[in-house]
């Protein structure tokens, strides 16, 4: 765990435990308005990346689902963990993490009854009390709802994004212009009942995530999709790596493809899109992991994951999932519907590439690869990309001098149409830096007595901590041209430094 950016999430109440006053329940947080505007410009960038550069298309669909459109995507009867109870204490865990942190093992291809007999077998107990463990059982993740007063409709709280653009596609498709391939995203909530939240927002039980359907006719010809991404270079961890107990290696996706890691020419180009947006975020340590055969579904074309280094280990951030027409078939099956779409006079049941993304887990990792401990400078803050930082600017007046205050808060009226910005006033001018730093700001500007005489202000940029002066009319451009560049030292802002 990352303690030092958990404290600072919790401090900076970026992050606040669900309904914290009343001593909170584990796996719900809260977002606190910095990391709101975090989230948002994550979100913009994923919209940017995954949807309106190919002109897909983004719905908003309803959390509560019927039981029998979850009875068809196969989450009421398969979408389990491995549970225990204790026979003394009674608290409950799910076994593999149990497993995995008792004896220091990977037990996440294990089965129920493997793991029963591993517990019995290494004398696994309790880890709260150091009773003995009851059998082991699957222990189904979904959050159960009635609908309506009496007598209500079983229902659950969606567990994936995915579903609603399933059973909202043939709709969309009839009314976006009937053609192929047809992309449709959604950002929202999704739940589940996690046996054990853990590691900040890693782990929780209400979560968004950020999902693309990319629906196609799988006998159409898709090499133009390999021909884009087949220069992209990433990281891979394929089967055969995992099994010779290697990390990744770098390879370009045209390789990758020719290599027959990756099983179709359109995966490539999401792997790409990954890459971008992981890029775009300021994370470089990433690797594209091929599932092994028993954690791929039987009805799977292929699954890859996209892990990402931090504090914890690799962790799981982003899926990347041929679905086939697994769930097209299954919803026309449970509603009665033909879900099958008319193109040029032809029926197809399209085939399905679902890169997604879970945002919580997305945000930890942007943070904490983001985070600089910095004994030089006296306090750490975050190197987060400008185009997330929480503010683009933060005004402050040197003093609390009248003059100062109402000709700094002038200038934040008048920015705030262009820019995200935020005011401090309070606490010495060092201070206000740190503040600003740490949650990732990426320009200060210090209004002083030379500002009510000639109209420019001080810069000072996170990055490298140095000042230049320049003139309040160029200030919207200037900070809008350095976030766009990425430009974090006023070394590189080509204004004259002032010391
Ligand atoms: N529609 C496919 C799907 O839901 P998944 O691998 O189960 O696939 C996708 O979930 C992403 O959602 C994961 O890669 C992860 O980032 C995020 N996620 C899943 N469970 C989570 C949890 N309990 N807490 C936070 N994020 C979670």
């Amino acid at each position: 765990m990352h303690e030092k950016l958990h404290k600072l999430l919790i401090r900076r109440a970026m992050i606040i435990p669900t309904s914290e006053i009343y001593n909170p329940v584990a796996g719900f947080y809260d977002y606190g308005p910095i990391a709101v505007n975090i989230k948002r410009k994550v979100v913009d960038l994923w919209r940017q990346i995954f949807i309106e550069k190919d002109g897909f298309l983004e719905i908003d669909g309803a959390t509560v689902l019927q039981e029998i459109a979850l009875k068809a995507s196969g989450h009421v009867d398969n979408f389990n963990d491995p549970m225990t109870e204790c026979q003394k204490c009674h608290k409950r865990f799910r076994v593999d993490h149990l497993v995995e942190d008792a004896l220091g093992i990977d037990a996440s291809h294990m089965s129920i009854s493997e793991l029963g007999k591993v517990i019995a077998e290494k004398n696994v107990i309790c880890p709260s009390c150091g009773a003995k463990l009851g059998q082991v059982k699957p222990f189904n993740l979904m959050f159960e709802t009635q609908i309506g007063p009496v007598d209500g409709i079983t229902a659950y709280l969606r567990p994936e994004t995915a579903q609603n653009i399933f059973m909202n596609f043939n709709k969309i498709f009839n009314a976006f212009g009937a053609k192929l391939p047809m992309g449709i995203g959604q950002v929202g909530r999704a739940y589940r009942n996690e046996i054990s939240p853990r590691q900040s927002l890693i782990r929780v039980r209400e979560f968004h995530q950020m999902e693309l359907e990319y629906f196609f006719d799988p006998e159409e010809d898709d090499s133009i999709m390999l021909e884009k991404a087949k220069n992209v270079q990433v990281p891979m961890q394929t089967r055969q790596m995992q099994r010779e107990g290697k990390s990744f290696a770098l390879v370009t996706l045209g390789d990758a493809y020719k290599e027959g890691y990756i099983p179709a020419k359109t995966m490539a180009y999401f792997m790409a899109k990954e890459r971008e947006l992981l890029n775009a975020l300021g994370i470089r340590d990433f690797r594209i992991r091929h599932l092994m055969e028993d954690e791929t579904p039987h009805y799977s074309g292929g699954n890859f994951d996209v892990e990402i280094a931090t504090k914890f280990g690799w962790v799981e951030v982003m899926s990347l999932a041929y679905r086939t027409n697994y769930d097209l078939v299954r919803h026309s099956k449970f509603s009665g519907k033909n879900l099958q779409v008319t193109v040029n006079d032809k029926k197809v049941m399209p085939h399905v590439i679902e890169p997604s993304i879970g945002l919580g887990r997305l945000l930890w990792c942007v943070l904490e690869h983001a985070y600089v401990e910095d004994k030089e400078r006296g306090w750490d803050w975050l190197n987060l990309p400008p185009k997330i930082a929480p503010y683009d600017i933060c005004v402050l007046p040197l003093m609390k001098n009248s003059d100062l205050v109402r000709k700094a808060k002038e200038i934040c009226d008048n920015l705030k149409p262009l820019l995200d910005v935020s005011y401090e006033q309070s606490g010495s001018i060092g201070k206000r830096y740190a503040k600003a730093d740490e949650i990732g700001v990426p320009y200060c500007a210090t209004v002083d007595y030379q500002t009510l005489e000639d109209n420019t202000v001080t810069i000072r940029f996170r990055n490298d901590g140095k000042q230049i002066r320049i003139p309040i009319g160029n200030l919207a451009e200037n900070i809008r041209r350095w976030k766009l560049n990425g430009i974090v030292e006023a070394s590189k802002s080509g204004y004259e430094l002032l010391h």
